[in-house]
């Protein structure tokens, strides 16, 4: 595995990352979350928040439900707020407005999820749907999933948007071949969010599509923090570097979430927000 694991690669904080349900519970718990500047707005977002892609993926039983109302309880205890879900992920939509109901912690989520459609029509009648299944008025972001139809659906969100229906708008996608295209997008229009693949050993958004967007002004949300959990699975055998707890990581979860919030540009921009 082409993995480097230098201490140096992991100091440093920008970003933010999602991650699958088990690791929330176990990486955040204890930990009061970062938090990071929403540039188009200048809103504070905690930097881990929770995806729902497989894991909220669930029926009605309450043996699969408690342990994702857990995983949301921690999350929120521990200052997190964003979760990230979309029609392409099965019940996960029906399931996180169904647990947000149940424990009244609707208002501490930012909900993000996402328009997965052709046509402007059908794009309408998927995000009124997911905003019923979410059970909410109001969505925090919704971004458009994978670049599907993207010139059709942005002018139906930027009218969203200016009628309060949704906050932030963005765009996503999930694998290297489409970074040119999605780099194109990000300086072609105004988002205020990207979300994209990012994990230690997936790095090629580092060239291009991360200095794109800081120099866009648009927030970065990482997708895949342990390569769907395939580099998790290959690290499990191995030791923990001596320096993990210099970095006060106990698991090789924390150490991936580490990673992807240390890139170098967002930790430029950083600084020079501050003005440091
Ligand atoms: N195009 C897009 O917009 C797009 C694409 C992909 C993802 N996303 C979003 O990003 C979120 C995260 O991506 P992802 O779920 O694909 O990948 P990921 O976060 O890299 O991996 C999640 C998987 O890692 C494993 N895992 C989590 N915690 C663990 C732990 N502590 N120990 C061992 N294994 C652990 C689990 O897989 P196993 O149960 O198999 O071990 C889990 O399903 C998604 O839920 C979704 O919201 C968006």
């Amino acid at each position: 595995m082409a993995v480097a694991l230098k201490r140096s690669t992991f100091l440093g904080l920008a970003g933010a990352a999602l991650f699958g349900g088990r690791a929330a519970a176990q990486s955040v718990a204890g930990n009061r979350m970062n938090q990071r500047k929403i540039p188009s707005s200048g809103e504070m977002l905690p930097v881990v928040g929770c995806g729902t892609w497989r894991t909220f993926d669930v029926g009605g039983k309450s043996a699969d439900r408690a342990p994702l109302a857990e995983v949301l309880k921690v999350m929120f205890d521990s200052g997190g707020s964003v979760i990230d879900s979309s029609p392409m992920y099965g019940a996960a939509e029906g399931v996180v407005g169904d647990l947000l109901a149940a424990a009244g912690t609707r208002d501490k989520a930012f909900i993000a999820t996402k328009v997965w459609t052709s046509g402007r029509d059908n794009g309408i009648a998927q995000m009124k749907k997911s905003m019923a299944l979410l059970k909410t008025d109001r969505l925090d972001l919704m971004q458009i999933h994978n670049l599907v139809d993207w010139r059709v659906h942005l002018p139906t969100l930027r009218a969203w948007k200016t009628e309060g229906r949704i906050r932030y708008l963005g765009v996503t996608h999930y694998t290297q071949s489409a970074h040119e295209e999605l780099e194109a997008v990000l300086r072609a229009e105004k988002w205020d969010f990207v979300q994209i693949n990012y994990a230690l050993d997936d790095r090629a958004v580092e060239r291009r599509l991360l200095p794109a967007a800081a120099e866009r002004g648009t927030a970065v949300i990482v997708n895949q923090p342990f390569g769907g959990g395939g580099l998790l699975r290959k690290l499990s055998g191995r030791k923990l570097p001596a320096w993990a707890a210099e970095i006060g990581c106990t698991s090789w979860a924390q150490i991936l979430l580490k990673f992807v919030l240390a890139n170098a540009a967002l930790l430029k921009r950083m600084v020079a927000e501050v003005g440091a």
